[in-house]
């Protein structure tokens, strides 16, 4: 039956720096989930942008160890495009916690490719607001040092 209420959105896909070498099987995840992805650019973040991208975190105790963590190397930046984006791609992502995703969601990208709550191999914006504001960070006018672009389409 279809589906009346859903919406097409844009939202934001990172892989985070433990998950880069998995960037291959995460594409197929994400794919394989009918997602259309319009950009993706590999990306070492500066502290400052980094700073910018946990910005609603600033105040959380973890915040530095969250920068330390995502600067340490590079990430993988996307666009995905789809009914519903935001809420698909995080319930791809699985919860936060990877040991929780794999009892609860074990079928999920942080099931298969996380270890724990910071090292969770994805992030996904939690509005298409916020996943503006981020996708700004990486596809903005102001571009990002040491990014290799993967993928631009022209016709989104
Ligand atoms: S919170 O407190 O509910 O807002 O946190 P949560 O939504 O679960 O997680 C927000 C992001 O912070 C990361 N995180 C942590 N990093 C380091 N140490 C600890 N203890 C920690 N807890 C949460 C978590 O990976 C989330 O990152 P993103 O990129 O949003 O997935």
């Amino acid at each position: 039956k279809k589906k009346l209420s859903s919406t097409l959105e844009k939202t934001i896909a990172m892989i985070k720096p433990d998950a880069v070498s998995k960037v291959g099987h995460i594409m197929d995840m994400i794919f394989s989930d009918g997602f259309h992805m319009s950009k993706a650019i590999m990306a070492q973040l500066s502290r400052t942008d980094a700073q910018r991208f946990y910005a609603v975190h600033q105040q959380k105790p973890f915040f530095n160890e969250l920068v330390d963590f995502i600067t340490s190397g590079k990430v993988v930046a996307m666009e995905l495009i789809g009914n519903d984006a935001v809420k698909h791609w995080r319930t791809l992502a699985g919860p936060t916690d990877s040991a929780v995703a794999r009892s609860e969601a074990p079928n999920s990208v942080r099931a298969r490719f996380g270890t724990d709550k910071q090292t969770n191999a994805v992030h996904g914006g939690d509005s298409p607001e916020n996943a503006a504001k981020e996708l700004n960070i990486f596809f903005g006018p102001q571009p990002q040092k040491n990014t290799a672009k993967l993928l631009d389409c022209t016709c989104c």
